[in-house]
């Protein structure tokens, strides 16, 4: 953080300070399609010190996730290239549990199906490959290292923080904050009625996190549908922005949004992990309330339900808040950023 200049009145001497230094961060993530645009957003941020992203199944196979990873990051096409670690394959308890229907089998919207002019692959085969690192290892070597400076921004299932939580409680305990893609507090869930898909996937890791003491604020489905990509808007960027980058946001976004089309209404998609993103380089591009929240791990119709206090007389002595949960977003301010960030 630098000091500028210092505003004053008749009683005070305001000390403003602006271009913040890039903040330590680790993307978590499950390498679905809006995984790939957050991914972009993070790599473009000059708020956004990316010291590693972590990966693991949810949307897709870990191995799969870890390489639509490897693809966003070739694309964007940075000097500096981030650290890329494999986690868990699957969840704490329950079965394995995919979104290959909505994203595309590959993750990112079936990309061998686009060709160039002369009919090449437009996304051949890459060579690189993620760290032999294990995801939970990087996790707790970097909380280590910057501690309260970490955010870490969890866009999948939280089994890779649980495990964090499992292996060495204390030194994950040590970041600043976690920013979460997951669950709803006032509004239904989407892969069921109860249900938001990441917490879906693994609800016991979601409710470890709850229970862990770390910071949280939840970015769940509350604000994640007020944010929505629009497809005819994405094509015009395109048109206007030819690049890479946005060729690649056209091709992987068209199966995940046609699933929009036919499903939700509208011809788009909810721009949920970009938001994570989003909230996490500025906080004030939404609204939170502090509350209790818990995740169902064992219910019939309700398994994965994030279920927050919201009475009047709430017990804060036996159940405190341990999250801040989204509820309203300046959905215009964040679409800028959306934009201003997938440039290349
Ligand atoms: O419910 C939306 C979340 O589930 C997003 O993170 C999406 O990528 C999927 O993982
Ligand atoms: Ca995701």
């Amino acid at each position: 953080m630098t000091l500028d200049f210092l505003v004053t009145d008749s009683l005070h001497i305001y000390p403003v300070m602006s271009n913040p230094l890039p903040r330590p961060m680790i993307i978590d993530t499950d390498g679905g399609v809006d995984d790939a645009l957050a991914i972009v957003m993070a790599l473009n941020s000059d708020h956004i010190d990316l010291k590693a992203i972590t990966v693991l199944a949810g949307n897709i196979d870990v191995h799969q996730a870890a390489k639509n990873v490897l693809r966003v990051i070739n694309i964007v096409g940075l000097e500096a290239i981030p650290l890329v670690a494999k986690g868990c394959t699957k969840p704490l308890v329950n079965p394995p549990f995919n979104a290959a229907g909505i994203h595309g089998s590959d993750g990112l919207g079936e990309l061998h199906q686009f060709k160039n002019a002369d009919g090449s692959p437009r996304y051949p085969a890459l060579t690189t490959e993620p760290s032999t690192e294990d995801a939970i290892e990087v996790i707790l070597k970097t909380a280590e290292e910057y501690g309260n400076d970490l955010t870490i921004v969890a866009l999948g299932p939280l089994t890779n923080i649980a495990m964090a939580l499992e292996k060495d409680r204390t030194t994950l305990q040590k970041v600043g904050r976690i920013v979460i893609m997951g669950g709803a507090v006032k509004v239904p869930g989407n892969i069921s009625a109860a249900a938001e898909f990441n917490f879906f996937v693994d609800p016991h890791a979601a409710q470890m996190v709850m229970e862990s003491g770390i910071p949280l604020t939840l970015v769940g489905l509350d604000v994640a549908m007020k944010a929505p990509l629009v497809r005819s808007d994405v094509e015009a960027y395109a048109q206007k922005n030819p690049s890479q980058v946005s060729q690649f946001i056209v091709d992987c976004t068209g199966i995940y949004m046609a699933f929009y089309r036919d499903n939700e209404g509208f011809h788009g998609c909810y721009l949920h992990d970009p938001l994570a993103v989003g909230v996490a380089i500025d906080s004030s591009l939404v609204s939170t309330e502090s509350v209790y929240m818990v995740v169902e791990t064992d219910g019939k119709f309700t398994a994965g339900m994030s279920l927050a206090d919201l009475r009047d007389r709430r017990d804060e002595v036996n159940s405190p808040p341990n999250v801040d949960a989204c509820l309203e977003v300046d959905t215009e301010r964040f679409l800028k950023l959306f934009y201003d960030l997938i440039q290349p």
